[in-house]
């Protein structure tokens, strides 16, 4: 059980059991709206069930799609879920470890066989949609003698700082070297008075940059940047057969944290929601020239931050308004997940954004408050959807967050709070829930019991399993395993 310990900071430690679910029988599932059709853009999808992006660790250290991706999803395909979307995947052409990429044509390939392997394994039936992302710069927590040795940045202030602390003028001439020497020794309270706020941060949770770092030109060149990165990317996603693409605008990322009011930029890009949302849809806008009309071009972004400073409902009503003002198809709304309250990592290890309040809102589990984590986050798409349906506007709203059985799916349609159900940690627990329940066999699905250590896995970089499956017949022949050789890397198949 990977939930933290400290999670009992923010929540009221209440420990939810999984609601009692009631089947569908096969005549029932097929009446369903769940199980009914609903158009994405130019694409119909079969059914109303969703798996959103889950990154699993399985691409080659290059970025490059492998066997192990290709089994993920196609044992994803299986299940025949209505539409799949593949994990965040990198737009620009930079190495990230093995997440995967589309920054370049030399990626179209492996992405088409991907594309190809679910089209086989769900018989045609599921459609494939892909994430696209760029995120900025986050460095792993140094070990303090090597951030005053070499990363920290000596300036005068320092020296200063450490004249006026120590009261000894001779500091305000000193070396490089003597005041690296003198901070590597120092306690913390001096360390806090000589250093900066960020360079704190730098020494506690390693260096991140921020889309108001505007002082460094890569930072500041963003708006120019990345709509031809991602227009570039999304182009590459048709060639290579997905039925669309989402844009990563949701969580931790770059163009969340445009979105976010603790954007304070000054150029025309942060500040006031009207700026803040102008990258994205300018982002968008080059993607809709590139790929064309009749494409599917969707977004995730987040319905609260759950940050102090951070945005809140009305702020996603907003965004969602001009979203499909402008002429998205779908918009896929998310909760949380921010580097800002996120937990200090060990030293060596990354700073992640599903540690704090705003990462359990993100993927809540059942050590929860009373409000329980199933279904918690639907209100936010409800939300969402309301107004842009009273704009007379009627594109398509996926909601996920702790959804697991039929009767939730079913009655969250039925309130009309989204279009779409999104079922991640449910379908990695079971990717067949979508044909047991379709043909009402409800009862042998294998239910997600929302404790995460799925997402502890994501936390370490480790190939992501079930853990109610990945230590399951493992003498099956030719399975394959993860690194560590202990673990299945998809879920076992189910013997009808
Ligand atoms: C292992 C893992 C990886 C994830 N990777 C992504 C990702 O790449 N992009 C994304 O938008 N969300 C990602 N998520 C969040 C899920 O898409 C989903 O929003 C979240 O798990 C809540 O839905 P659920 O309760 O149905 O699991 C990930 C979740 C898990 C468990
Ligand atoms: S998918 Fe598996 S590992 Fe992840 S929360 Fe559900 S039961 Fe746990």
């Amino acid at each position: 059980m990977l939930t933290s310990p400290a999670m009992w900071r923010f929540l009221q430690p209440v420990r939810h059991s999984l609601p009692a679910a009631r089947w569908p029988s096969a005549g029932e599932a097929a009446a369903s709206r769940l199980f009914s059709p609903v158009d994405v853009g130019n694409v119909r999808l079969d059914e109303r069930t969703w798996v959103p992006a889950m990154v699993p660790w399985r691409a080659t250290d290059d970025g490059f799609v492998t066997p192990d991706n290709l089994d993920w999803y196609g044992r994803f395909a299986s299940g025949r879920p209505g539409a799949i979307v593949v994990e965040a995947t990198g737009v620009r052409d930079v190495p990230s470890g093995p997440l995967l990429r589309i920054g370049h044509d030399r990626f179209i390939p492996g992405l088409a066989r991907l594309v190809e392997r679910v089209r086989l394994a769900s018989g045609g039936h599921t459609r494939l949609f892909i994430q696209i992302i760029d995120f900025l710069s986050v460095r792993r927590r140094p070990d303090p003698a090597k951030y005053f040795a070499r990363f920290l940045d000596v300036t005068d202030r320092h020296r200063r700082a450490i004249a006026d602390l120590t009261g000894a003028d001779r500091w305000t001439s000193a070396s490089d070297d003597d005041v690296r020497a003198f901070l590597g020794a120092a306690a913390d309270d001096v360390l806090v008075h000589v250093l900066g706020e960020r360079e704190i941060e730098s020494l506690r949770f390693g260096y991140r940059e921020r889309v108001t770092d505007t002082h460094l030109d890569h930072i500041r060149s963003l708006p120019e940047v990345l709509p031809p990165i991602f227009a570039a990317a999304a182009v590459r996603a048709r060639e290579a057969g997905f039925d669309g693409v989402e844009l990563h605008f949701a969580h931790a990322y770059t163009m969340a944290s445009f979105l976010s009011a603790r954007n304070t930029r000054e150029d025309g890009y942060g500040g006031a929601r009207e700026q803040r949302v102008r990258l994205p849809l300018e982002v968008y806008e080059a993607v809709r020239e590139s790929v064309g009309g009749d494409y599917v071009v969707g977004c995730r972004f987040l319905g609260d931050e759950v940050i102090e400073g951070g945005n809140r409902i009305d702020d996603a009503v907003y965004f969602g308004r001009r979203f499909a003002a402008a002429g998205f198809d779908f918009l896929s709304v998310s909760k949380g997940g921010k580097f800002e309250d996120a937990k200090q990592p060990k030293v060596g290890q990354a700073v992640y954004p599903y540690t704090g309040r705003s990462g359990y809102e993100c993927m809540p589990t059942v050590n929860s408050d009373e409000k329980g984590p199933f279904g918690r986050n639907v209100s936010l798409a409800a939300a969402i959807r309301r107004a842009i349906r009273k704009d007379g506007v009627s594109t398509p709203i996926v909601t996920a967050g702790g959804i697991g059985t039929f009767d939730e799916a079913e009655a969250l349609l039925a309130r009309e709070d989204a279009d779409v159900v999104g079922f991640a940690r449910q379908a990695l627990a079971d990717p067949d829930w979508f044909e047991k329940v379709r043909r009402g066999l409800g009862s042998e699905v294998r239910r997600c019991e929302f404790t995460n250590y799925c997402e502890g896995l994501d936390q370490m970089h480790k190939q992501v399993t079930c853990k109610l499956w990945d230590r399951v017949d493992l003498d099956e022949p030719d399975i394959a395993m993860s690194e560590d050789g202990r673990r299945r890397l998809v879920a076992p198949s189910w013997r009808r």
